[in-house]
């Protein structure tokens, strides 16, 4: 399996948790695009196959860029590789940005799958992130998406936000079940550097969630959407009729991919690369034939590492199977010999030869994957 991702790195304004790359200056949308276009060139036999499985343009919003870039870009890729008829090609969307000429077009150009940004139905939650949509906007995204004739949407809800009331994440979630989402992530709002929300916080001018309110988020989400039938397939990704995402599964399941644009990150199977976040410095760079990324061939252990870290969080585990087919016994033993405890307290299960976490467990997915490293 192998997939593209597109990092379109523009937004409309600035939402107060977000340190993602992105400019909120639109002037340069075609240089970045024509950019991409050399990178996509250039980097035709990173991947060492043909095939490709998934798309997915992510960002930043590429929702705000003219539909016409993603279209030659989505050319460029099927003038260079061979896409899968079942291909998945998502392409992420803000609610304010949803429009019926837009989807159309982008429905005809092949994209099948919508990854809409929603992150509250509640307009007080919507207001304190600085977003740019208002909770009827993301209602009518919706509605919207599906009478374009998307079946493959996804939406994001983040929780554990300032403020945010039990009732008010449940009424979130209740409002996503009643408008019969088949996929879903949901994330634990973190604190970032660089971002307003970490500068109002130093300030004390607001007062984060405390760890056991934001936990009792978490609690609720993984008992509302099991109790309505959703499978969580990973600890912030959760679906029903097995519509799970096949694009950031193959991220978890350490298969190949070819990041495009400022900041993207590659991976073939022996090395990371990571484009510069940068994006006058990405376009300069990509005409002149100047080094744009940076690399780091990756040591055993740290596959190791990384294998472990993203495997535990999803519900097929870390295979012992595949550790033993695929790293030598040290390390085996070790994964064999550090598991023991997280088992025996219950915070992970050895079933079908893989190590999962218990619902208990997923709260504390990252110390475990730490204790499980080897450094
Ligand atoms: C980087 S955004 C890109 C998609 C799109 N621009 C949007 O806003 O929906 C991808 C997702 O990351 C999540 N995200 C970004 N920063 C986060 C943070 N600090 N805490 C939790 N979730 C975050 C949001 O749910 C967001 O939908
Ligand atoms: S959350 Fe999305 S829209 Fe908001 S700043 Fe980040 S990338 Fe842009």
């Amino acid at each position: 399996m192998a997939g593209i991702y597109i990092h379109i790195p523009f937004c409309k304004q600035k939402c107060n948790y977000c340190n993602f790359h992105f400019s909120t200056k639109k002037d340069n949308v075609e240089e970045l695009v024509s950019g991409m276009i050399i990178e996509l060139d250039q980097r035709k036999s990173y991947l060492k196959t043909k095939k490709i499985d998934s798309i997915y343009f992510g960002g930043g919003t590429p929702s705000i860029i003219d539909v016409k870039h993603i279209i030659s870009i989505i050319e460029k890729i099927y003038s260079l590789y061979e896409v899968k008829k079942s291909a998945e090609i998502t392409m992420e969307f803000n609610p304010d940005d949803i429009k019926k000429e837009k989807l159309n077009i982008l429905r005809t150009a092949g994209i099948n799958r919508l990854s809409i940004g929603i992150q509250s139905f509640e307009n007080k939650d919507l207001i304190f992130m600085n977003r740019s949509h208002n909770a009827a906007e993301a209602i009518n995204s919706i509605q919207l998406a599906k009478e374009c004739g998307f079946d493959n949407i996804s939406i994001d809800l983040i929780y554990g936000v300032p403020n945010q009331t039990e009732s008010i994440w449940e009424k979130n979630l209740q409002q996503m079940f009643d408008l019969q989402i088949d996929h879903f992530s949901a994330y634990a709002l973190t604190v970032e550097p660089n971002t307003k929300l970490n500068y109002l916080i130093k300030k004390k001018k607001i007062k984060p969630l405390s760890e056991s309110k934001s936990e009792n988020h978490f609690k609720i989400l993984q008992e509302i959407s099991s109790e309505i039938g959703y499978k969580q397939y990973e600890i912030s990704n959760f679906c029903r009729k097995d519509k799970f995402a096949l694009h950031n599964t193959s991220y978890w399941e350490d298969k190949i991919y070819l990041g495009i644009g400022p900041s993207a990150h590659s991976y073939n199977g022996e090395s990371r690369r990571w484009n510069i976040s940068n994006n006058l410095k990405y376009i300069t760079f990509i005409n002149s034939g100047e080094k744009y990324f940076d690399e780091e061939i990756l040591s055993i252990n740290q596959k190791y590492n990384e294998y472990t870290l993203t495997s535990l969080r999803t519900i097929w585990g870390v295979s012992l199977d595949y550790l033993e087919n695929n790293f030598d016994k040290m390390i085996t033993s070790h994964f064999k010999k550090n598991s023991r405890k997280w088992i025996e307290n219950e915070n992970a299960i050895l079933e079908n030869n893989s190590l999962k976490l218990t619902n208990k467990g997923m709260l504390f997915a990252d110390a475990i994957s730490s204790d499980l490293f080897i450094i």
